[in-house]
């Protein structure tokens, strides 16, 4: 089969990631919190599921303000996850699997409780001082300028102790790093390659569009310096290896994520965009007020990054992850059509140009949390929001509601293996309420059920590694302006993969272009088999299906 001159060929482009969020996902000591060992138990799960790839969110030794993204010693373990032992476990467990680990990196910020942050802000005058951005009170005193922090309120904080303010874009116990040191840069270089050397295959780079910011001049994203300290780290670190890199670029666009993921860049192999999630936010209040869904954006988000793309760089694939609610609540729909709706979703995506990323429990189902009270939550960026949302005058009413729709906890309720106690999650208490579905919404049921939306999931991630053409092929929108069809090909050689998709709770009734026209092998459906697309067609609700033919017969 002959590719596309224009996709090199890598291991990571036909592999399927999977996202485990550590703390939710398996408990192994009862103590209420997933762990390593937890993890080391379920790979057996992922392979049957056919993962070659997970992504650990933060296991590094953290106070835990924000679930370890807040990291104290990159170098060490958190204890309630486990020791580095485990770790050596998991990764020599996973790859007798054929599973390579990836590692969450955390660069832009640490911990307040970081040695080199504990020293930095003992005295002006500590070398590890110019290691994080401190300024001067702005005249008159008060933050130095109006920046602010993701989680509410001034991304400043006066330190007492010197009379300074250094900078947080996230929680004040997050301070950001100076990466215009080059001390600080090559400190996290060597960090990188000690885990390197321990196996991993790869890193996914926490907001790494910050780490060129230019504080004075308000840049926080996309820095002048940006993609050199890139092209540094990727030369002092995995360069020369064969891993995968993604960075979490809430900035990007195609342009950027070119220069990103370039061929000829050196820089990362992708990066995650998300276009399609703050398309649905309001100008003001963000993702505590979202606005109704609209496919046909959706449609034009994904199909822009498609054709960007195409020649050159390589996009991921993804509905949800540890910040984002859940795909099936999100997109889909959980009353009516939890199992269509899930399967409709995994075939549009999966069946993209891209590498596909599982967040845990998507390939379940499972769907948003349930809360009904504060006390419910834990998520530090949803506690501060409720403060700050109720001061500014919102009701208790409409925050739980933003929060029941959008806040990250929808993402991060313990992973439902089974119908028994707290899902089979923990022995002991869960650090969060366990989603009252489990009895239905499980690993273990939807395991033994061949029509199981896990199933689907399953199938799609063979077909990827057996068919070059949902690697390579080329991408082609139709329908653009219909309000519930999703309707795409991909051609490679001779080949055309159709997939067509009802976004709706609806039966649709419509006249299909001669392109999308013709017969074909049934790759995947939702319902029954699909193997002709006449020039009229009736779609089930959320049906979805994908047929593969013969361009030239
Ligand atoms: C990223 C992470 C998020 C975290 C933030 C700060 O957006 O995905 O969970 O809170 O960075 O590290
Ligand atoms: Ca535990």
């Amino acid at each position: 089969m002959e590719l596309p001159s224009t996709s090199r060929n890598a291991w990571w482009h036909t592999a399927t990631v999977y996202q485990v969020y550590p703390r939710s996902f398996a408990d192994s000591n009862g103590d209420g919190v997933g762990d390593l060992p937890g993890i080391t138990s379920k790979l057996e799960y992922l392979k049957a599921l056919g993962i070659e790839l997970i992504w650990l969110s933060p296991v590094y030794a953290s106070p835990m303000d924000d679930n370890g993204y807040d990291i104290s010693d990159y170098q060490a373990i958190a204890p309630e996850f486990g020791t580095l032992a485990d770790f050596d476990d998991l990764v020599a467990q996973a790859r007798s699997r054929g599973i390579g680990v990836v590692l969450d990196l955390v660069v832009n910020h640490t911990s307040d409780a970081h040695p080199w942050f504990v020293q930095s802000r003992a005295s002006r005058r500590s070398a590890y001082r110019d290691y994080y951005i401190w300024r001067k009170p702005a005249e008159g005193g008060g933050p130095p300028n109006q920046l602010t922090s993701s989680f509410g309120g001034p991304a400043w904080t006066l330190d007492e102790r010197t009379g300074e303010y250094y900078l947080h874009l996230f929680s004040r116990r997050q301070p950001d790093l100076n990466w215009a040191n080059p001390n600080v840069r090559h400190e996290i270089y060597q960090m990188m390659n000690w885990w390197l050397e321990r196996g991993i295959a790869g890193f996914r780079m926490d907001v790494i569009d910050y780490i060129g910011k230019q504080v004075d001049q308000n840049i926080v994203t996309d820095g002048p310096h940006l993609h050199d300290y890139l092209q540094e780290m990727n030369r002092a670190t995995f360069g020369s290896r064969d891993v995968i890199t993604v960075g979490e670029t809430w900035s990007a666009t195609p342009g950027s994520a070119l220069l990103y993921s370039g061929r000829a860049r050196q820089e990362l192999s992708m990066v995650f965009q998300f276009e399609h999630v703050t398309q649905q936010w309001d100008e003001i209040y963000g993702k505590w007020r979202s606005q109704p869904f609209d496919l046909v954006k959706l449609k034009s988000i994904l199909g822009k990054w498609q054709y960007a793309l195409a020649e050159d760089g390589w996009n991921s694939l993804f509905w949800g992850n540890h910040d984002l609610p859940r795909a099936v609540s999100k997109y889909g729909d959980v009353k009516g059509y939890p199992v269509e709706s899930a399967k409709m979703l995994a075939t549009v995506l999966h069946l993209l140009k891209g590498t596909p990323f599982v967040y845990q429990g998507e390939e379940i189902g499972m769907t948003n949390a349930p809360f009904t009270k504060i006390e419910q939550y834990r998520d530090i960026e949803t506690l501060n929001m409720h403060r700050l949302h109720l001061e500014a005058g919102l009701s208790p009413e409409d925050f739980i509601r933003g929060a029941n729709e959008n806040g990250r906890d929808n993402a991060r309720t313990p992973m439902q293996w089974s119908a028994g106690a707290n899902a089979g999650f923990t022995t002991g208490i869960p650090w969060i309420d366990v989603n009252e579905n489990y009895i239905a919404i499980n690993a273990e049921v939807a395991m033994s059920d061949e029509h199981s939306i896990w199933n689907h999931y399953r199938r799609l991630i063979l077909l990827r590694k057996s068919h070059p053409i949902i690697v390579y092929g080329r991408f082609q929108s139709y329908l653009d302006q219909h309000p519930d069809i999703f309707a795409y090909t991909r051609t490679l050689g001779e080949q055309r993969l159709t997939v067509l998709a009802n976004f709706s709770a609806r039966t649709i009734t419509l006249d299909l272009p001669n392109e999308l026209q013709g017969s074909g092998r049934c790759l995947i459906s939702n319902y029954d088999p699909v193997h002709k697309v006449d020039a009229a067609m009736e779609f089930r609700p959320y049906e979805a299906f994908a047929i593969l033919a013969q361009s030239r017969s």
